[in-house]
């Protein structure tokens, strides 16, 4: 993504898009399905706080997946989440800035972060896409973006509830 980091000034300083906040775990298998993840996808999480987005994505499909954060603990936890799970060859967690992370080899690309960072990531993201690319973010608040989603979905629990946003590279209806 170093377009990202070109266009966002991060060249040197790491810039924290966002604190941590985990998804609502019981939420976690809905924003897979609703983002169409298949055992041949590879998932990014940018921001990744505990990998528990990815490690869902690895055990439930058997995917690769790949997690950019900066916070050093996190990455820590992640990854011991990741072997106690038993899918840690397939989830690599980067301890490194989002905002300098390639991802062309990702088919799903999750962003867990505040409103105003999603809309200025999403037009970026897209461009880096392959056409069979997805992004899914979630929000509680009202996501502005250009372009707008391809499908918005509430998902809820006893326990949370939230948005579900999923942007294709492709935007050709049925793509
Ligand atoms: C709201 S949490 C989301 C965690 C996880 N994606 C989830 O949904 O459970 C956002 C995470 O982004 C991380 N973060 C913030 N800025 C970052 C950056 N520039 N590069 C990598 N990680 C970043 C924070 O440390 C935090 O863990």
């Amino acid at each position: 993504m170093a377009i990202l980091a070109r266009r966002f000034g991060a060249r040197s300083r790491k810039t924290s898009i966002g604190e941590f906040l985990g998804t609502p775990t019981d939420l976690i298998p809905e924003l897979l399905a609703f983002a169409n993840v298949n055992g041949s996808d590879v998932v990014y999480d940018l921001g990744c706080g505990d990998g528990r987005i990815l490690i869902e994505a690895a055990t439930r499909y058997g995917c690769r997946a790949v997690g950019y954060e900066l916070d050093p603990s996190l990455c820590r936890i992640a990854r011991d989440l990741a072997s106690r799970e038993q899918v840690n060859h397939l989830v690599t967690i980067h301890n490194a800035d989002a905002m300098a992370a390639e991802i062309g080899g990702a088919d799903v690309v999750f962003l867990f972060q505040p409103p105003d960072t999603v809309s200025r990531l999403v037009p970026e993201l897209l461009k880096q896409l392959s056409p069979t690319g997805r992004i899914v973010a979630h929000e509680q608040s009202r996501v502005r973006c250009d372009p707008s989603p391809a499908a918005s979905r509430p998902l809820f629990s006893p326990a949370a509830l939230t948005v579900a946003h999923l942007w294709k590279a492709d935007p050709t209806p049925g793509a």
